[in-house]
């Protein structure tokens, strides 16, 4: 059986500038949807998915990301002796218990890959799992929490991974199929962003992944890939050339590429109709927007 997932790391070290002029001073991760900071989505799918030790990349400028995560005592008193009480619940629901969040540095935005090799003292000789708050996704069950689960079946190595227009795979990592086993897919090898012409598929690897520590020693050389950044999908390519099985994991639910900007209204509409409080009228709203062609002046 496959050991137990409970560290996950969250590289964040990016310098968001499609956000620009935003991220020069608030981080990516701490914008919100709807009411709520992108990585707090991402911290209530890790620990729906039994993990128990968040692992943050940082860099220079992220340091309101990490205050994000202080308890805020005097907030809470306040809201206590006020008596908002659904308020102090809401508050509490994000508390973290003491010592379960650890920050590392990555002095230089290196790749993803290289942000994740940055925590490899904290994983240590365990599985792991990886994920990118900017990629958001709604689901009945949080997506991490059925890749965990389906790993448990097959061990390996395992990512999320769902189908994109061809004209896209030149902004992701990209499958190369073996066995198709349903939800479950074998992958023979991994590109990261080849152009469409020289995809090996359209399935995507979406931000989340479940890693074994191989991955780690992979990344120990440093090698640059796609872009000149030194690529986690190249690690994860070379465990496949190695013999250790990697597997896509078709996940149920819907994903929002937070990360741009289009990604991040399509989310923030999804997210607030979602909301008994906001949908009625927000409908109105994009209703009378659609049907007049009004823009801000
Ligand atoms: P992106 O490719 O989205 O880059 O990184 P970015 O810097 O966040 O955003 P843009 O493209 O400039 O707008 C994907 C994920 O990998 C992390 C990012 O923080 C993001 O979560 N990352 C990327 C690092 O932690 N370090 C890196 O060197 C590169």
């Amino acid at each position: 059986m496959a050991r137990k997932v409970t560290k996950a790391i969250f590289p964040v070290a990016g310098m968001g500038t499609r956000f620009l002029p935003a991220t020069k001073s608030v981080p990516k991760e701490i914008m919100t949807l709807v009411d709520r900071p992108l990585v707090q989505y991402a911290i209530d799918e890790a620990r729906a998915a039994g993990i128990t030790e968040f692992i943050f990349v940082t860099s220079r400028g992220k340091s309101a990301l990490e205050d994000y995560f202080d308890h805020n005592q005097i907030l809470e008193q306040t809201l206590k002796d006020k008596g908002k009480d659904d308020l102090l619940a809401t508050l509490e629901a994000t508390n973290m218990e003491s010592g379960a969040i650890a920050y590392i540095r990555q002095h230089k935005a290196l790749g993803l890959g290289h942000a994740v090799w940055c925590a490899r003292r904290l994983i240590g000789d365990e599985p792991f799992a990886v994920m990118l708050p900017d990629d958001v996704i709604a689901g009945q069950k949080p997506c991490l929490q059925q890749m965990i689960e389906a790993y448990e079946e097959t061990g390996g190595n395992m990512v999320a991974t769902m189908e994109v227009p061809s004209e896209k795979t030149s902004s992701y990592g990209v499958l190369d199929v073996g066995d198709n086993i349903g939800q479950v897919v074998r992958a023979r090898g991994m590109v990261e962003k080849p152009k469409p012409d020289e995809a090996p598929s359209n399935l995507a690897v979406i931000g989340r992944y479940v890693l074994r520590p191989s991955v780690l020693y992979n990344l120990n050389q440093n090698k640059l890939g796609s872009g000149g950044e030194i690529q986690l999908t190249d690690a994860i390519a070379e465990d496949i050339r190695n013999g250790v099985p990697v597997f896509g994991y078709k996940f149920d639910g819907q994903r929002f590429d937070c990360g741009s900007k289009a990604g991040f209204l399509q989310a923030t509409v999804a997210f607030a109709l979602a909301r008994e409080d906001l949908r009625d009228d927000l409908r109105q709203y994009l209703h009378d927007v659609v049907a007049t062609g009004q823009a801000a002046q």
